[in-house]
């Protein structure tokens, strides 16, 4: 059998991970400033990790959500003191696009309307819902686009008021910051008139906090910097390092009941305890406070590169914008100078999403790169 040719692959062969280092088959050595697309937090195969992962999986790895489980009371509580959000309620899941389908699907019953409102460039994930609300027309089949779906440009509150005004839309969903789409925000006061306007109108609005979460912003969650409280959160990339989870942050206004949502694997043992021990060392290590050291670090240094027209986005959830298209740097990159970085819609953009535990020697190891393939 062969595999559904969906991927267009680099020809790298990654077999062992230390950190902010990744080796292939041939023990090349390569900085990781991609983290496996946003998803390594504290660093590959962390010790502590690994170790909570091992001794979950010699006690008992799987069973169900029909009986007591421990472990997610003790992941809740965990990530509500950590990221401030005490007063929600969590569901688990396994996937950033599961937990906005059910983000969506909370929404959807809560309010007893279907239409969402999203914006240009969003990327919310692929399953049935969360592919609507993206905006991209060509991950979308037709059974998909039977959702109805309002697309609006960011930060125009205008567009927004009078779309909610039409009084049959159950949600608003926006990226923290997005992530696919190139690094665009909202601004703090289209964030607060956003939710002003959602709470007046009994509109749920969703944070999409898979990528921007997990203190990659500079903060716990990205909507932090706007002094929001949005209905519902979703989670899921840094969440587990790497292992399969992905979480839906419930206000408590918004009330349960037995049988509206559910999964099998969705917050099983393994993924609990591999999601515990990551909040474990992101608190120990004191990670928030190293993504904001590095990211400072990293606009300084980056500024002195002429060629680089504009750095986006927060923390270690950083664009680095060209004037020309970047694919043919992004291979130099990874074939001359064996460091990982991320593509973006915007072609001409490239992601910098490294372990939250990366170090300036390591961003100083980047610039240096960047200014040789650069020729600058
Ligand atoms: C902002 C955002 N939402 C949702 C998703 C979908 O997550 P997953 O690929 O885990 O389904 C992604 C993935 O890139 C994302 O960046």
């Amino acid at each position: 059998m062969n595999l559904f040719d969906v991927y267009p692959l680099y020809n790298v062969t990654p077999v062992k991970a230390e950190g902010c280092y990744v080796w292939d088959e041939n023990n090349t050595k390569y900085l990781d400033l991609y983290g496996g697309h946003g998803v390594i937090s504290v660093g590959h195969t962390h010790p502590n990790y690994v170790a909570a992962l091992t001794n979950q999986l010699q006690k008992i790895g799987f069973y169900s959500n029909s009986v007591q489980m421990p472990l997610q009371v003790k992941l809740a509580e965990k990530l509500g003191e950590l990221s401030g959000c005490e007063n929600y309620n969590l569901f688990l899941c396994n996937s950033g696009a599961e937990a906005n389908e059910n983000a969506l699907k909370l929404a959807s019953f809560t309010s007893g309307k279907s239409r969402v409102l999203s914006f240009t460039n969003s990327f919310h994930g692929r399953t049935s819902a969360a592919v609507a609300v993206t905006d991209n027309k060509s991950i979308n089949a037709p059974i998909n686009l039977q959702q109805k779906v309002t697309f609006l440009p960011l930060n125009d509150i205008e567009l927004v008021i009078h779309e909610i005004g039409k009084n049959d839309v159950a949600a608003v969903i926006i990226e923290g910051i997005q992530g696919v789409g190139g690094l665009d925000e909202g601004t703090t006061q289209f964030f607060q008139e956003l939710q002003q306007i959602c709470n007046k109108k009994r509109v749920l609005l969703i944070l999409d906090e898979i990528q921007s979460g997990y203190g990659r912003s500079g903060k716990f969650f990205a909507f932090q910097y706007h002094n929001i409280q949005p209905d519902i959160i979703t989670t899921a990339k840094g969440m587990a390092n790497g292992f399969p989870i992905g979480s839906v942050l419930i206000s408590d206004k918004i009330e349960a009941k037995y049988g509206m949502l559910g999964t099998t694997f969705g917050g099983n043992h393994l993924a609990c305890a591999a999601a515990i021990s990551v909040l474990d060392i992101i608190e120990e290590e004191n990670l928030i406070a190293n993504v904001n050291e590095v990211s400072n670090y990293f606009m300084e240094e980056i500024k002195q590169i002429s060629k680089v027209k504009k750095v986006k986005g927060r923390g270690l959830m950083l664009g680095v914008e060209f004037d020309f298209e970047v694919g043919e740097l992004r291979k130099k990159l990874i074939f001359e100078k064996h460091i990982f970085t991320g593509g973006a819609n915007n072609k001409k953009l490239l992601r910098i999403l490294p372990p939250l535990t990366i170090s300036k020697s390591q961003i100083a190891e980047f610039i240096k790169a960047l200014k040789e393939v650069l020729a600058v």
